[in-house]
């Protein structure tokens, strides 16, 4: 199966290409590299051709490409009635978790429950239906796509859901800059973008900085959680997080005929779009490891 790296087609229906906007004279002009001053990259960054070899030159390769996209009517009075509540704004300090998981009002305090890292959640399928079955578990949830992000709201507002909370920013930010060190319990990355071409690579979201980073935010004894339809995407995530010294694969011992794949978790739920790929008798892969 393949899933397009913009994330098409379960709710547009369609694919965008991404506006080009324009750049300052020394950077690359590729839609596919954005410059970015402060921040860290998933690739290594390189200098452009024609930068001066005595500056360093900052460039960050996105996981992500921000696709156009409407946001219904539902969806804008989610952002409206919810956002306030749920909303979480992306900031450079670490974020005061107990905090923004204080009660709302007439609602359990959450304050301390354990806490679960969501990275790009898309629609929000899988996240609320997971909310709902763990109502003790707190959510802090990355995802860009501003429609998905309004999407997620409304289920919560119609599930009545009180355990999660939205950043809308680029979940490698987040990580550096707002979770603390040893501060979460779980992890989930589900279906990340595959970003199928050998020339787009680079752009995967599971790369071994990353994950050396989010590593280092799970307590001992946290799990991280990746699932993916694409083979050679399952691949490098049993690869790179194979080789993260922070990090041990549980199925190994336990499913030695899964070749370090896990089954699948009882609370990651059978999607739309995975159920019909299932039936098209596409694999899907879930990888998990513990932190040590
Ligand atoms: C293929 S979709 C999968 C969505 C969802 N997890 C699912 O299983 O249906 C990948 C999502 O990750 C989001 N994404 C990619 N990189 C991201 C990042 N660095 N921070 C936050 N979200 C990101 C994209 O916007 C997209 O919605």
């Amino acid at each position: 199966m393949l899933r397009m790296p913009c994330w098409r087609g379960r709710d547009s229906g369609h694919f965008q290409k991404p506006k080009i906007s324009p750049l300052p004279t020394r950077t690359v002009r590729s839609c596919f590299f954005m410059p970015h001053p402060t921040t860290h990259s998933l690739a290594p960054h390189t200098a452009p051709v024609d930068a001066p070899t005595d500056k360093p030159f900052m460039r960050t390769i996105k996981s992500f490409v921000k696709r156009a996209g409407r946001t219904t009517t539902g969806q804008a009075k989610a952002f409206e009635d919810l956002g306030p509540q749920f909303l979480i704004p992306y900031q450079t300090q670490a974020l005061d978790m107990a905090a923004a998981f204080s009660s709302v009002q007439g609602t359990t305090n959450l304050a301390n429950a354990p806490l679960v890292l969501e990275i790009g959640f898309g629609m929000g399928e899988a996240t609320a239906h997971i909310a709902a079955v763990m109502p003790e578990t707190r959510f802090l949830c990355c995802e860009v796509h501003e429609p998905g992000v309004g999407a997620l709201l409304k289920r919560m507002g119609e599930q009545n859901l009180h355990n999660i909370r939205i950043c809308a920013h680029d979940a490698v930010e987040v990580i550096e800059h707002m979770i603390p060190l040893q501060s979460l319990d779980g992890a989930h990355i589900f279906f990340p973008d595959p970003w199928h071409k050998t020339k787009h690579n680079k752009r995967r979201l599971i790369q071994s900085p990353l994950i050396a980073k989010l590593s280092q935010r799970l307590k001992v004894g946290a799990y991280l959680h990746c699932a993916t339809d694409w083979q050679p995407y399952a691949e490098q995530i049993l690869e790179v997080l194979s080789s993260e010294p922070l990090l041990a694969n549980r199925a190994m011992k336990k499913h030695p005929e899964l070749q370090g794949y896990a089954p699948k978790p009882h609370y990651r739920p059978l999607t739309k779009f995975e159920n019909r790929g299932i039936k098209l008798g596409h694999g899907v892969w879930d990888i998990v490891f513990e932190r040590v």
